[in-house]
């Protein structure tokens, strides 16, 4: 009989337990894993798998359920270097379609080093997991394994669901400090950071004692105290820097956080049932809270007209992975893989610690969030392959030792809204503690980095500093629709600082990019499709070819996935390489060449002359502005009213929509 969901966590549970504690995991205990994984789900599931079989490319799979699923063990001690074997796993995975006989690569590949677990579906997402899972996140995420029984998986259910509260319950929070007028609007959100950081600290075990929910308990249990004393006391005591920590009482131990998240701790008076709601809050794990939030949240806090006259739409990881990977990733990767000597190691890892991402419309920080993340595991990988070297030319020095870490004040971005810059310096905060704990760093995260690389701007009025890679999702606004959601004056500083006219607001970003660049600097850009068409191709994407930008990696048209009405395309390029480089792939397809139509050619920009036979024959029509569309009633009353005759000003006209 099928276990219930209760049977299933409880199951989970017990087996993250278990195999927590056993030490010097051999892969000779594979089977035993997976048995015993399998076995939390129910009898069935185990009883479907076959190890050790036999594949074409003459190596041997793990493990394999017909039709669902291929395993692949790694040993304990890889957990942190998954990354290195995925191809192994995927390579296994594309041998196991044999046309011939009609069998087809099963949907799922799990690639597992014991205490970490990485899911994929390298038929529909060939470039990232769907999902990575620890040992002790098991039972919490047990949703993504549905597939082991027959059912559809469910990726990041439940931190979806901890994503969707959290914000609801923020907003809410916003929302009775604002009726009250309690602060400032800038001491509420602020209130709402610091907050969040702190029960992130908490939950994540980052600060042992931090009180922060113990203060909460203590203000709804005592309500003639207020936050504004208590909770604002631990504010300053996070702000304060002096070697001497309280020895007593409510802040006993608080240590100094700073980076500038408490350079001014907000007193803010909660009502009780304030304090009521963010007590809740205080109990969400939010641990699993993923940037996501912040994404939603800004857009909560903005509200849509805000939201819509910014272009501020949060971009999902999926999205952002088809820049982060081609313009970051993948040159790094290259470059590990080509290492054969101990000083080239060393030269790529000093290269690797100045390396700089901007982000120049970073929002809430996804893209440098998730950059981040990977630029560490990059960063893993090669401490490793250095070590390897070292050793092999008997070498007594060991990197992976050593006490200095990727920065992460080397991520950069620029971004036009407050709230937004503070939002996504937070989530690199907690990217960075992230991955100290993902690649057991010993990296020390408080006090927090100096982020003032990520600054308040305009980003096309202001000069963008100097970075080996760019990636970004700036603002969606069609050319039309500019002057709705521009001031006078950015309309006028974009006709005299461009000299192209107004286009869609993206194309300024891509020239800005191009005109920063410098010979060997990568990017990888989001945009309105527009900048592969007539509309804006000439102001954008040929521009960033002739001053010297080679397409190296694009998707010609793809649906945005969120609330935006919009197709976008997405362009990586190099600035200016040496060598040609290899491979170029367009739509998921390795091509000989990438043109700014974003179509396969060898000639990267290919402009048509008109056809002069076909000059005054046909025109695009008028294309409707603003509120004045009226039904044909109003506009025949109109026409004629008070005696007098509107006909020239206001017309019928005919769309090519069946109404
Ligand atoms: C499409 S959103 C992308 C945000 C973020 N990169 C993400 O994916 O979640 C565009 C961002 O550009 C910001 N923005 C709009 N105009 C800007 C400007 N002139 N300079 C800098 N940022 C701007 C918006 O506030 C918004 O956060």
């Amino acid at each position: 009989m099928a276990f219930s969901t209760e049977e299933i966590k409880a199951n989970l549970t017990e087996f993250a337990g278990r195999w927590k504690v056993r030490k010097g995991y051999e892969k000779g205990e594979a089977q035993t894993f997976l048995n015993e994984f399998f076995a939390c789900f129910g009898p069935e599931v185990a009883d479907q798998a076959v190890f050790e079989q036999h594949e074409a490319g003459g190596g041997f799979i793990d493990c394999i359920i017909p039709g669902v699923a291929i395993i692949e063990m790694k040993s304990a001690k890889e957990a942190a270097k998954l990354a290195k074997h995925r191809k192994q796993a995927l390579d296994y995975w594309e041998r196991s379609a044999d046309q011939e006989s009609g069998t087809a690569a099963p949907p799922y590949v799990l690639l597992c080093a014991f205490t970490k677990f990485e899911l994929w579906e390298p038929g529909k997402f060939p470039g990232a997991p769907v999902m990575e899972i620890e040992l002790d996140e098991l039972a919490a995420h047990f949703a993504a394994f549905s597939f082991l029984l027959g059912k559809a998986p469910m990726y990041h259910a439940n931190d979806e669901e901890v994503t969707i509260e959290a914000v609801e319950e923020l907003a809410r929070l916003l929302t009775s400090l604002e009726k009250r007028d309690e602060g400032s609007a800038g001491q509420r959100r602020s209130f709402l950071l610091q907050s969040v950081w702190c029960m992130f600290a908490e939950d994540t075990g980052q600060i042992n004692d931090l009180g922060f929910t113990r203060i909460l308990q203590g203000l709804v249990d005592n309500p003639d105290r207020s936050s504004a004393d208590d909770v604002g006391g631990l504010f300053e005591q996070l702000n304060n820097s002096a070697a001497e920590r309280p020895k007593h009482g409510m802040y006993a131990n608080v240590p100094y956080v700073n980076g500038s998240l408490f350079a001014a701790p907000t007193h803010l008076h909660l009502e009780p049932e304030e304090l009521k709601l963010t007590r809740r809050m205080a109990e969400f794990d939010w641990s699993l809270i993923k940037p996501a939030v912040f994404g939603s949240l800004m857009q909560t806090v903005f509200g849509p007209d805000r939201q819509h006259q910014l272009g501020a739409h949060y971009t999902p990881e999926a999205e952002i992975q088809l820049v982060v990977e081609p313009t970051i990733l993948r040159p790094w990767r290259e470059r590990i893989d080509a290492l054969e000597t101990f000083e080239e190691a060393d030269q790529a890892l000093e290269d690797l610690h100045a390396y700089r991402v901007l982000d120049p419309a970073c929002g809430c920080g996804n893209f440098l969030s998730v950059a981040y993340r990977e630029i560490r595991r990059v960063e893993r990988l090669l401490l490793d392959r250095t070590d390897e070297l070292a050793k092999s030319e008997g070498r007594a020095e060991s990197k992976a030792e050593r006490d200095s870490y990727f920065p992460l004040s080397n991520m950069l971005g620029i971004e036009i809204e407050s709230f937004a810059v503070d939002l996504a310096r937070l989530s690199l905060w907690m990217a960075q503690w992230l991955a100290g704990k993902e690649l057991n760093l010993r990296e020390k995260t408080l006090p927090l980095a100096d982020l003032d690389g990520v600054v308040r701007g305009d980003a096309l009025q202001i000069k963008w500093p100097e970075a080996e890679a760019i990636v970004s999702n700036p603002p969606y606004h069609g050319s039309q629709n500019l002057r709705g959601v521009l001031t006078e004056d950015q309309i006028e500083f974009i006709e005299n600082r461009f000299d192209v006219g107004l286009k869609d607001l993206c194309v300024y970003w891509f020239r800005k990019a191009a005109d920063a660049m410098r010979p060997g600097d990568r990017a990888g850009m989001v945009g309105t499709n527009s900048i592969s068409q007539n509309r804006a191709r000439s102001a954008s994407l040929n521009y960033v070819v002739q001053a010297g930008g080679v397409v190296t990696d694009a998707v010609s048209r793809h649906k945005w996935p969120g609330e935006a009405v919009v197709n976008v395309s997405i362009v990586n390029w190099v600035q200016k390489p040496g060598p040609a480089p290899k491979p170029l792939m367009l739509d998921g397809e390795v091509v000989t060449g990438i043109n700014t139509r974003l179509q396969e050619s060898v000639v990267p920009v290919e402009e048509y002359e008109v056809l002069d036979a076909n000059l005054l024959k046909s025109f695009q029509g008028p294309i409707p502005v603003g509120p004045f569309d009226l039904s044909i009633e109003e506009g025949h009353a109109l026409r004629k009213s008070d005696g007098i005759e509107y006909s020239e000003v206001v017309r019928p006209y005919l769309v090519g929509t069946t109404l």
